[in-house]
């Protein structure tokens, strides 16, 4: 079942001869529980796409389509009321900073729980399970300055698991990790994609990591290129 469409999508930052254009006739589909890649170089669009998708930047022109419901079409914010869909259906994982440093590892998971209007000791046993989840529960009242690099990861992946999102969006989650830690991550996320049936779509550059993924999209100067296939090479 599709979770997410999009169609014709389009980014062009700025205006006259200093316009960039950051994304041009983007076109994908997304089933739930879907691990899709995103791949290109530096400067292809693929955060750009990402803020797109997660309802942060506004597109130029195109179409999402998102749980059913049109979100932007040509040229607008179709009448939804974003903040609300952000904060119950999507989470996200940036590559770096993602926690709050003057909150611990649980408050941390606490807060979107919060946003939502979970607290008491319902909230507090969903941040103690997702923290169990990923394996950082004896780290559960650290500040994130004292837990390591994949440790704090862990705890923004639980962090952005709290609402049952049903689309996961990651940056680069990986990139400050070592190959190990990084991988333990990747495999996190696809357990995460499997027995939750949250789409996730991962933005990466290392190409090992992608091993088991439903979906590999490159982008190249803003454009999704084309699958090559046997006969092209
Ligand atoms: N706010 C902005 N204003 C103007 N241009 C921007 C802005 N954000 C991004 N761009 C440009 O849009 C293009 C795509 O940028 P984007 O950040 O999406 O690339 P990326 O694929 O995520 O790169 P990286 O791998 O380095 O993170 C680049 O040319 C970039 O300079
Ligand atoms: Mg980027």
């Amino acid at each position: 079942m599709e979770i997410l469409r999009i169609e014709g999508l389009a980014k062009i930052f700025g205006s006259g001869h200093i316009q960039v254009r950051a994304l041009e006739d983007i076109n994908l589909s997304v089933s739930k529980g879907d691990l899709v890649a995103l791949l290109g170089p530096s400067g292809s669009g693929k955060t750009t796409l990402l803020l797109c998708i997660s309802l942060i930047l506004e597109p130029t022109m195109g179409k999402i389509v998102f749980d059913g419901q049109t979100i932007f079409q040509k040229n607008g914010w179709a009448g939804v009321d974003m903040r609300r869909v952000r904060r119950e259906k999507i989470g996200f994982i940036f590559q770096s900073h993602n926690l709050i440093p003057f909150l611990t590892a649980r408050q941390n998971v606490l807060f979107p729980l919060d946003l939502v209007g979970m607290n008491g000791e319902q909230a507090e046993s969903r941040a103690r399970e997702l923290l169990e989840y990923m394996e950082i529960a004896d780290r559960a009242d650290y500040l994130p300055s004292l837990l390591s690099g994949g440790e704090q990861q862990r705890v923004a992946i639980a962090r952005a698991l709290a609402n049952n999102a049903k689309l996961i969006l990651a940056d680069e989650p990986t990139a400050a990790l070592d190959t190990t830690r990084g991988k333990r991550v990747m495999e996190l996320l696809k357990k995460i994609a499997k027995e939750n049936q949250s789409a996730v779509i991962v933005v990466t550059h290392d190409v090992r990591m992608i091993e088991g993924f439903d979906q590999v999209i490159h982008l190249k100067d803003g454009r999704i290129e084309t699958e090559k296939t046997n006969a092209q090479n």
